[in-house]
């Protein structure tokens, strides 16, 4: 049998690399892995896991699904006996949760327990997404604003897919890299080691029922990617939409694409569709990490400084030079200028041409 690599001794080997991984941190991403392979577990007994679990409208205003709610429970379940996690933020809870039996409460969990989840009855892939903070020093009692961090301060990120294989993503700000679950041994062992975002792309996702609400610059954008070869890029696009941010990640991590939850009037109260500290934030710096890039159309993400826990953003991640395009788009409208395809912009040798 060929050697494999398990996550264990993927974190032992970064451990001895220079600067060194944090056993502490090491043990936390241990306790992700074992939460995922629980859900794993769950999700995919389907209805049949659904019995004991009672739903509720969570603080997004969603209405939970069961297996919400149990994944939920098996994060904070893997994690209460974590010496050195402070406290956990989850979609699914209004505010932080203190870990009772923190020692050395030197790191911060947010995470999506079940991302994608409106997939569940049609047994489509969904996942759980990770972001990993450092507490503040001194902490004693846990307060939101401790998790306030902009998403450049993430120590490690990681989302996990139960489709018809169960992967974990990880990144610990060297590189992204994809586990398998071997199911019959029950680990997780390395398949997809430094995982890069192809520059280009000819692939776009977004959900275009909400066209009449997008900005222009999202507007002209998906246009000239459907006009393919007769429009201004000169090349046929192809789209696609799971309505599972996770699937959309990992398919733009091994293929290439843009995925897109831009900025849109359809509720102005919210800053966007999709959250900034438990979606966001880790997959913009897996992203990142994988050599794609990742913008709110206007900055980039990372760099957003959050000011409420389940606070929502626009979204524009992938490859790099389809998400640079997009934000060129976004200036040039903030300048007032002309983005019909009738400008000067899009004549033949303007700069928004490929
Ligand atoms: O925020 C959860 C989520 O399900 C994402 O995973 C996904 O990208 C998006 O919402 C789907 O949105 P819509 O319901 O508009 O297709």
């Amino acid at each position: 049998m060929a050697h494999r690599v398990t996550l264990s001794a993927f974190l032992l080997n970064e451990r001895r690399k220079t600067p060194a991984l944090d056993p502490a941190l090491a043990g936390l991403i241990k306790d992700i892995e074992v939460a995922c392979k629980y859900i794993a577990a769950a999700v995919s007994r389907g209805k049949l896991a659904e019995a004991k679990a009672s739903t509720r409208i969570n603080i997004q205003g969603e209405e939970q699904k069961p297996l919400d709610v149990i994944a939920n429970e098996l994060v904070l379940q893997t994690c209460e006996s974590c010496e050195h996690l402070l406290g956990v933020v989850s979609e699914e809870l209004e505010g932080p949760y203190p870990i009772p039996e923190s020692r050395d409460g030197r790191y911060l969990l947010v995470y999506d327990p079940l991302d994608g989840s409106s997939n569940l009855d049609l047994n489509v892939t969904v996942g759980s997404i990770f972001s990993v903070l450092r507490a503040p020093e001194g902490v004693k009692e846990l307060k939101p604003e401790h998790f306030l961090q902009p998403g450049v301060s993430q120590v490690a990120a990681a989302f996990s897919l139960y489709g018809p294989s169960v992967m974990l993503v990880l990144t610990l700000g060297r590189g992204v890299h994809g586990f398998t679950l071997d199911r019959e041994v029950g680990t997780f062992f390395l398949t997809h080691p430094d995982l890069r975002i192809p520059e280009d792309t000819r692939e776009f996702a977004i959900n275009a029922s909400n066209e009449r609400f997008w900005e222009p610059p999202v507007r002209h954008y998906v246009e000239e990617c459907k006009l393919g070869k007769s429009g201004p890029r000169g090349v046929d696009f192809n789209m696609r939409w799971v309505a599972s941010m996770v699937a959309e990640v990992f398919r733009i991590l091994i293929r290439g694409g843009v995925f897109l939850y831009p900025r849109d009037t359809k509720d102005p109260s919210k800053g966007g569709r999709l959250r900034l500290l438990y979606e966001a934030n880790p997959m913009s710096l897996i992203v990142e990490q994988a050599g794609g890039a990742s913008s709110t159309g206007r900055e980039r993400i990372l760099e957003v400084q959050p000011t409420e826990l389940h606070q929502r953003i626009p979204v524009i991640l992938g490859s790099r030079n389809e998400v640079e395009r997009l934000v060129r788009y976004h200036q040039a409208y903030d300048r007032g200028e002309d983005l019909s395809f009738k400008s000067p912009l899009f004549a033949s040798r303007s700069i928004y041409k490929s």
